[in-house]
């Protein structure tokens, strides 16, 4: 792993391409929520009244209970799931009226690791992610592309390996690969360090921060760790029963202690640290039945 400049370079040189400017090209992109409902066929709603406006490129953390719809939240933006109701718009253009390939141009999806893993390579499977770039690259440029994101995440040396035979960390590190030699305007990865050791969290975090930042990206990643949502999110989407958006907006104004006791029913202490929220979890308010006082 290089230190987080030698990291942004890199980015910028794997994404961009020293001789393109096709990021430039296509500006900031404005992605809308409004008035999302959702529920799948087998069961009702799990998503709600969702309005939601990202219109700055930044990292944004989406947090919430298991089960408050998530996942669902983002596989909808990124026209996995269409809504029942209500609209999604890229740069204005509802999705509905957008083919998934063109809205792959935008938006770069990274599921949960799923445990049916398929018997590819590792470089077939980021080679995958070459299928929605933009240009049409020529092979030796996504072949560069390829390796130079798997040096980023210190995979390169797994690239013949097969995909089912790594560990939980490394798939993880791959379909995260995938997803950013797709080279998207955004980004959005579904607990993408539910897997990951401590070291990897935080390396995996920061580079999703600085590519953000240095290529103007909207990265939005569902995370279980509020500490490290409140360290490094520009802001945070807390989402809570019954599949609603309960805040949004920088850390120190959502990872409060209300908030949380709020939305989660845990008590806990959240104290600054220069600014940054670190929570303390104290006692659940769940009782034996599973309900919160
Ligand atoms: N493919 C599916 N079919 C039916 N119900 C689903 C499906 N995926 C998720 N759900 C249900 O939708 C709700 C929200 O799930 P999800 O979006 O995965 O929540 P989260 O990611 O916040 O844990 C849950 O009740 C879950 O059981
Ligand atoms: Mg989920």
């Amino acid at each position: 792993m290089g230190s987080l400049s030698d990291l942004k370079q890199d980015m910028k040189e794997t994404l961009t391409g020293k001789e393109s400017s096709e990021f430039d090209d296509i500006g900031n992109v404005v992605i809308e929520m409004n008035d999302v409902t959702f529920g799948y066929s087998s069961g009702g709603t799990v998503i709600r009244n969702i309005d939601l406006k990202i219109d700055r490129p930044g990292l944004y953390c989406v947090v919430g209970p298991n089960g408050v719809g998530k996942s669902t939240l983002i596989k909808c933006m990124s026209k996995i799931e269409e809504p029942t109701s209500g609209d999604i718009l890229i740069n204005g253009r509802s999705i509905k009226t957008m083919r998934h390939k063109d809205v792959a141009k935008f938006i770069g999806y990274v599921p949960v690791v799923s445990k049916d893993v398929f018997s590819m390579s590792v470089l077939e499977t980021i080679l995958i992610g070459c299928q929605n770039r933009r240009s049409g690259d020529s092979d030796e440029s996504k072949m560069k592309a390829v390796y130079k994101v798997m040096v980023l995440l210190n995979i390169q040396d797994l690239s013949e390996k097969l995909f089912s035979e790594l560990s939980a960390g490394q798939h993880q590190k791959v379909v995260i690969a995938r997803g950013l030699v797709q080279k998207p305007k955004v980004l959005i990865l579904d607990e993408p360090t539910a897997n990951l050791d401590v070291k990897y969290q935080v390396y995996v975090v920061e580079l999703l921060r600085a590519l953000a930042e240095s290529e103007g990206m909207i990265v939005i990643m569902i995370s279980h760790d509020l500490n490290i949502s409140a360290k490094y999110a520009h802001e945070v989407i807390m989402m809570s029963t019954p599949g609603v958006i309960y805040k949004v907006g920088p850390p120190e104004e959502v990872i409060t202690k209300e908030n949380i006791e709020k939305v989660y029913g845990v008590h806990c202490k959240v104290i600054d640290d220069e600014g940054v929220p670190v929570v303390i979890l104290g006692q659940s308010m769940m009782d034996e039945f599973g309900n919160i006082d």
